[in-house]
């Protein structure tokens, strides 16, 4: 027998989870501020567009509507603790950067602080606010991406040893098990290697 919910959102999973960073005020750093997400998504390839999506009226999506501007910063697991704060505390009121001890770093293309601590790390301008009920999704470029060279094989990011966090339902996850990538059976129908999923971490 299947349950059938009223609230099924939440079980589209797992959702990463991301710490948007935004600057209020041109060059004034004290007004810079972070907020947990992870109701977000990729929209387009070329040019790479993301979206993000915010319950109305929150401080970093007025700021993120003045200003165009905002960055995406990936945490490990490690940083359970700073996520959760960021993501029940407000910019308006208190310094998250300070609350939490995150470590600035400078951005290149945009005038708002990225996330030391965090191995990926994302500079994104805003294209399109789109209204929906209760919710407005902030459709972005990517306009710069920067990955903690230790966690770079090949040309490709490589997301085994990152520890990353996930949102499943109301919980963090730890992203799990490495598999196989993506088509191998396709490359095995060929005639190449068929890459046995593997048992790893
Ligand atoms: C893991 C996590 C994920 C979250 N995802 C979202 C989200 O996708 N959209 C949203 O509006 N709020 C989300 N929140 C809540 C915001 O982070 C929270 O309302 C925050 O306090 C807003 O910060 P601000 O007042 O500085 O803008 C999330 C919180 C956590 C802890």
């Amino acid at each position: 027998m299947m349950k059938t919910l009223e609230r099924p959102l939440e079980l589209l999973y797992p959702l990463p989870v991301i710490l948007v960073t935004t600057r209020s005020k041109k060059d004034k750093n004290e007004t810079d501020n972070i907020v947990a997400l992870s109701w977000v998504g990729i929209i387009d390839s070329d040019p790479p567009t993301i979206n993000i999506n915010m319950s109305k009226g929150k401080y970093s999506g007025k700021t993120i509507k003045a200003t165009r501007e905002f960055g995406i910063c990936v945490p490990r697991a490690t940083n359970i603790k700073e996520v959760d704060i960021c993501g029940s505390t407000h910019g308006d009121e208190i310094d998250k950067f300070k609350l939490t001890g995150l470590k600035k770093v400078q951005a290149t293309e945009i005038d708002v602080p990225l996330i030391g601590e965090c191995p990926i790390q994302m500079e994104c301008r805003l294209e399109d606010v789109i209204d929906f009920g209760r919710h407005e999704m902030f459709v972005a470029k990517v306009v710069k991406t920067h990955v903690d060279e230790q966690y770079f094989q090949g040309s490709r990011a490589d997301f085994k040893g990152m520890g990353l966090l996930c949102y499943v339902d109301g919980s963090y996850y730890r992203l799990g098990d490495y598999m196989a990538d993506l088509f191998f059976c396709k490359k095995s129908m060929k005639g190449e290697d068929l890459k046995e999923p593997k048992d790893e971490q």
